[in-house]
């Protein structure tokens, strides 16, 4: 299995794109391309989302592009078979954890309790998700698991923007932080895809500031 740390190669962020339009999706992914995004992941929560991930991988060939909300196997496969290049869980189950491994992609599973986190070191993997990031504990949680689970990293996400995303990413055991905030939904309904890319670079500025930038 390939590791979602190297695929990522050190970028700071990872955007939520989730939209009923796949042309919208491939807006908004442009918009994150040209602010220095370089990967996304596209939510499965709208009857869209699979030819949402074709489409931006046909438009943005050197952008990664991930599928998240991954809830059965067949969310894997179907997500792997749409272009998906990683997979994102909110949560984890000894069967999901096995199906989303078989897709042999780079993946993040979803985990908020300590119990969630040793069973999926116990099926190998160290580079998870932390959801809901705000509500489990946040930082101060992700710091006390740092002394336990030291060989795990984690993509924490929900609740994270602009106010706190530096407070995740100095986090030795933090590699990436995603979320929606890159797309509110009044920008997308009006189609400013340039205060999009506005706020990527803002996001980018923030997570620069030393001493929050790590090797990758
Ligand atoms: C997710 O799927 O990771 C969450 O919806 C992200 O939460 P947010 O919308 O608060 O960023």
């Amino acid at each position: 299995m390939k590791s979602l740390v190297s695929l990522l190669g050190g970028s700071p962020l990872l955007p939520i794109i989730q939209t009923e339009q796949p042309a919208v999706a491939v807006a908004i992914a442009q918009a994150m391309y040209q602010g220095g995004v370089s990967a996304v992941e596209v939510v499965l929560r709208t009857p869209t989302a699979l030819e949402s991930i074709s489409k931006i991988r046909q438009a943005l060939p050197q952008l990664k592009v991930g599928a998240g909300t991954i809830l059965s196997g067949a969310d894997a496969v179907n997500a792997k078979n749409a272009g998906a290049q990683f997979l994102v869980s909110p949560a984890s189950t000894p069967a999901l954890l096995s199906a989303m491994i078989g897709t042999g992609l780079p993946l993040a599973p979803g985990v908020s309790t300590a119990s969630e986190i040793a069973m999926a070191l116990e099926m190998g993997l160290t580079e998870l998700k932390f959801f809901p990031a705000h509500l489990s504990g946040g930082s101060a949680m992700l710091n006390a698991l740092s002394s336990i689970f030291r060989q795990v990293k984690f993509c924490p996400t929900g609740g994270i923007g602009l106010h706190n995303l530096q407070e995740f990413l100095q986090l030795p055991n933090v590699f990436v932080v995603g979320g929606s905030w890159l797309t509110p939904a009044d920008l997308v309904r009006a189609g400013d895809y340039q205060a999009i890319t506005g706020l990527v670079e803002q996001s980018l500025a923030l997570a620069a500031v030393e001493p929050l930038r790590k090797q990758a």
